[in-house]
């Protein structure tokens, strides 16, 4: 029936023909013992009815549009086989054309039995790094037993903000990027670990050398994530790594350069390091600590707005206040 086209089903890997409305021609043998669909059961039904919802818009637009244009298209489906469980692939769809019958021939493979390496999906993929920056900063600051409320507090704000500030300003900031900021904003005290007890939770006014002591806590977090980066050596996290190095190198600099360690200005301080700073600052403020109670919430966003310019991007200050002039007090203890 597929004359020419049925060569293509020989192939080693999982193969569908179908239609120019996607609808099946043929399978091949391989492509049963994935899907678990029969050749009789599957020719003439849609392919959607492989599709498990977990395949991102995106991979389908551009899939149609490559194939409209006569081009070939590869890509990664999660699909579903039948009895609907998650089947990862990457595919590969060509347009054929025999004797003026448009055909696709869709091979795939089965991305758990690739040899080399391992598939981890996207979602699956966060999942992971989420947990290991949470256990990583909080084994950072293992002695201090409130710190896991500051992370998630300072992950929230960081969301909201960085979010709020990219529509604001019409920044064209992805989605990607502002997960990644958020992600591993709780890294942002790493350095921390490095730092004597007794001076890090003194009660009252540090003395000089012991400021300057802390103030080495964003190089020494610098240290921990190379550290880290070069054990790991997996190009899997090194994105998230490179945006954590930054907010950890840069979380104390001010606006105006009289911060700390590198004194730099304005957007010479890179975008994700702002924002953390201010949410940082903001959530100390309204926290109760050893050596002073917790201020009100309009207590705060004053001292935020009396920041503008000085310790703080004018631009950030506003979005924040845009987005949390509505926030209610909140008891949150000492952190
Ligand atoms: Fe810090
Ligand atoms: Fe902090």
């Amino acid at each position: 029936m597929l004359s020419g086209i049925s060569y293509f089903l020989l192939l080693g890997d999982a193969v569908v023909v179908t239609n120019e409305d996607h609808m099946v021609l043929d399978i091949n043998q391989k492509f049963e013992q994935e899907t678990g669909y029969l050749r009789d059961d599957i020719i003439g039904l849609p392919t959607r009815i492989l599709k498990s919802g977990y395949t991102p818009l995106k991979t389908y637009e551009c899939m149609r549009k490559l194939l409209a244009e006569g081009q070939s298209w590869s890509g990664v489906f999660i699909n579903l086989t039948k009895d609907q469980s998650l089947w990862h692939s990457y595919c590969t769809i060509s347009p054929i054309e025999i004797e003026n019958t448009k055909y696709y021939v869709g091979v795939f493979r089965n991305l758990e039995h690739i040899s080399e390496g391992i598939y981890v999906s996207e979602s699956r993929k966060l999942r992971i790094q989420t947990e290991i920056f949470r256990v990583l900063a909080i084994s950072c600051e293992i002695r201090d037993p409130s710190i896991e409320e500051h992370f998630v507090r300072v992950q929230q704000f960081t969301s909201r903000l960085i979010r709020v500030h990219n529509n604001k300003w019409n920044l064209q900031l992805t989605e990607e990027y502002m997960q990644h900021v958020t992600n591993a904003s709780i890294m942002h005290d790493i350095g921390k670990s490095g730092i004597p007890e007794g001076i890090l939770y003194k009660p009252g006014k540090l003395t000089y050398y012991e400021r300057i002591i802390i103030e080495t806590h964003p190089l020494i977090g610098v240290d921990i994530l190379n550290k880290i980066s070069h054990e790991l050596d997996d190009e899997l996290f090194q994105q998230e790594l490179q945006i954590s190095k930054t907010i950890v190198e840069f979380h104390h600099e001010n606006w105006d350069g009289t911060g700390y360690p590198h004194r730099l200005k304005a957007n010479e301080i890179p975008l994700e390091a702002q924002v953390v700073s201010l949410v940082d600052v903001y959530d100390a403020l309204i926290s109760r600590r050893a050596y002073k109670e917790a201020w009100t919430h309009e207590d705060a966003l004053a001292y935020l707005q009396t920041q503008k310019g000085t310790k703080f991007n004018e631009e950030l200050v506003e979005s924040f206040i845009e987005e949390f002039s509505v926030e209610a007090d909140v008891d949150i203890g000492i952190v």
